[in-house]
C-alpha cells in the first residue's frame, strides 16, 4: 500500500510500505476512505517530537471501511464504516474504566519508554512516535486498529465519513477544553490559537454555555472563522492581549483560558528569541510562551485548560503566579472514546457541522506539500482531508 512517512525534519514522504495485518483477536484493518493532518503532526513535521524513526508512518485521524476483523471482535462488523479515535485504548482496565482513554494502561506496548521520565506508561497513540507505541498511522491507504471494539465510532446511514472525521481527534479535543473550564451561565472563555482545535475549543465553549469567547491569533483568516462562530477576534500581533482581555472582562481577567496552541507558540517579543534559541539548542523542548501569557491574563481563581500538546521541558515559568492566584489546571491527551456519540448526535442533530473548517482535499501525492502548506498557514489552509485511495492529481494551492 502507499503511506506517508518520516524521515526527518521536514521531511516526510509517501511510499509503497507492507500491508498491515491482524496482529492480535482484537485487531481490525480498516480502508481509509478520509484522512487528515493535525497540528500535532506538525510538531513532529518540525523534528521536535522524541522517539520518531525513519520510516514510520504518520497521520492519527482517519475514517474508513472495515475489510478485516480478528477473531474476538463482537461490535465491529466487516462492511462497518468507522471513525477511528487517535487514542488507542482497551476499554478495561483501570483508567478506561474511568473514561481516562487516553491514560490507557494496556495499550502502549513502548510504554517502557515513558518511565524514566513519567513514571507511568500512558496509553498508545496512532503514527505518534515509539514513546506512544509506535503504531502505523492512518495517512496511508490501510491501517491496523487495535481494539477496535473499544474505539471504533460506526457511521449510521446519511453521515459520510468525511462529515463525521473530525471526531477522531480536533472535534472532541477543542469539546474537552472546553468542558475542562467548567463554564458557568455568564462567564467568559478565552482562546488562544484558533487552528482546528481551537476553532472547536470555541464553537463547544458555545455549546457548553459560555456567553463570551474571545479568539486569539495572528492569522486573520482563522480569527474570521472564529468571528464566524461569534467570538471576539484578537490579534495578537496588533493589539496587546492583557489590556484587551482585561478591558473585555470589566478589568477582572477571563473566567477560563484554553492553551490550543502548544509547545510552538509564536511570540513577537524578546521572550520569543529568547524561547527559540533554547528550543534549538534542547535546553527546553517546548516554547511556553502562551502559558506565559495566560497565567497574566486568567482572572484569580481561574481555570486553564491545556489541549495544546507539551511533550517536556519548559524554561522561566512563572509558577508562583499560578500559585499566587490560585489557578486551577486541566490538561492532557483527549479521552476521544468518553466523547463520540455525543458529538455524534451534535453532528446528526445539525447543532454543528464540522466540515466548515475545510479548506483542502487532497490525494495521497499531494501530503508532502500539504504539510508545508499547512504547517506555513498558506493557501488559506485551516484544515486538509486526504482521500488516500485516489493518488494522482493537480498541484495544490492553484
Ligand atoms: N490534547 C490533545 O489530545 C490534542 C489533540 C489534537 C491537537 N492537539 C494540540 O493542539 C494544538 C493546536 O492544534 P491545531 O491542529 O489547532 O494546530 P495549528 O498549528 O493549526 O494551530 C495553532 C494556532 O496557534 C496560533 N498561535 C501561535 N502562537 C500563538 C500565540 N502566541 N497566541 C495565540 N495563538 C498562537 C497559530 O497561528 C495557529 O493558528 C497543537 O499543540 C496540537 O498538538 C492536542
Ligand atoms: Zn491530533
Ligand atoms: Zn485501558
Amino acid at each position: 500500500m502507499k503511506a506517508l512517512t518520516w524521515h526527518g525534519t521536514n521531511d516526510v514522504r509517501v511510499e509503497s510500505v507492507p500491508d498491515p495485518e491482524i496482529l492480535a483477536p482484537t485487531d481490525a484493518i480498516i480502508e481509509i476512505t478520509a484522512s487528515a493532518i493535525c497540528g500535532s503532526d506538525l510538531h513532529i513535521y518540525h523534528g521536535l517530537i522524541p522517539m520518531m524513526e525513519k520510516g514510520d508512518i504518520l497521520g492519527h485521524e482517519f475514517a474508513g471501511k472495515v475489510i478485516e476483523l480478528g477473531s474476538e471482535v463482537k461490535r465491529v462488523k466487516k462492511g462497518d464504516r468507522v471513525v477511528v479515535p487517535f487514542t488507542i485504548s482497551c476499554g478495561g482496565c483501570f483508567f478506561c474504566k474511568q473514561g481516562l482513554y487516553s491514560l490507557c494502561s494496556e495499550s502502549n506496548p513502548k510504554g517502557s519508554n515513558q518511565l524514566p521520565l513519567m513514571g507511568y506508561p500512558t496509553a498508545g497513540l496512532f503514527g505518534y512516535s515509539h514513546m506512544y507505541g509506535g503504531f502505523a498511522g492512518g495517512q496511508a491507504q490501510y491501517v491496523r486498529v487495535p481494539f477496535v471494539d473499544t474505539g471504533a465510532l460506526i457511521l449510521p446511514e446519511g453521515i459520510s465519513e468525511e462529515h463525521a472525521l473530525f471526531i477522531s481527534d480536533i472535534f472532541p479535543t477543542g469539546y474537552m477544553a472546553a468542558e475542562n473550564c467548567d463554564i458557568r451561565p455568564g462567564q467568559t472563555i478565552a482562546v488562544w490559537g484558533c487552528g482546528p482545535v481551537g476553532q472547536f475549543a470555541i464553537r463547544s465553549a458555545f455549546l457548553l454555555g459560555a456567553q463570551t469567547v474571545i479568539a486569539i491569533d495572528d492569522d486573520p483568516l482563522r480569527l474570521t472563522l472564529a468571528e464566524d462562530a461569534g467570538a471576539i477576534p484578537l490579534n495578537f500581533g496588533k493589539e496587546d492581549v492583557y489590556e484587551k482581555t482585561r478591558l473585555l472582562t470589566s478589568g477582572r481577567g477571563p473566567d477560563a483560558c484554553i492553551d490550543a496552541v502548544g509547545m510552538e507558540a509564536h511570540s513577537h517579543g524578546a521572550e520569543g528569541v529568547m524561547d527559540n534559541v533554547l528550543q534549538a539548542v534542547k535546553l527546553e523542548t517546548d516554547k511556553p510562551h502562551v502559558l506565559r501569557e495566560i497565567f497574566k491574563c486568567c482572572r484569580n481563581g481561574g481555570n486553564i485548560s491545556i489541549p495544546g500538546v507539551y511533550i517536556g521541558m519548559v524554561q522561566n515559568l512563572p509558577f508562583g503566579v499560578a500559585f499566587g492566584k490560585g489557578l486551577n489546571f486541566k490538561m492532557g491527551q483527549t479521552h476521544v472514546q468518553k466523547y463520540t456519540k455525543h458529538l455524534l448526535d451534535l453532528i446528526v442533530q445539525s447543532k454543528i457541522d464540522p466540515r466548515f473548517l475545510i479548506s483542502h482535499r487532497i490525494t495521497m501525492d499531494q501530503i508532502p506539500e500539504a504539510y508545508k502548506m499547512f504547517a506555513k498557514h498558506q493557501h488559506g489552509c485551516t484544515k486538509v482531508v486526504i482521500n488516500p485511495q485516489k493518488s494522482v492529481s493537480d498541484k495544490i494551492g492553484q
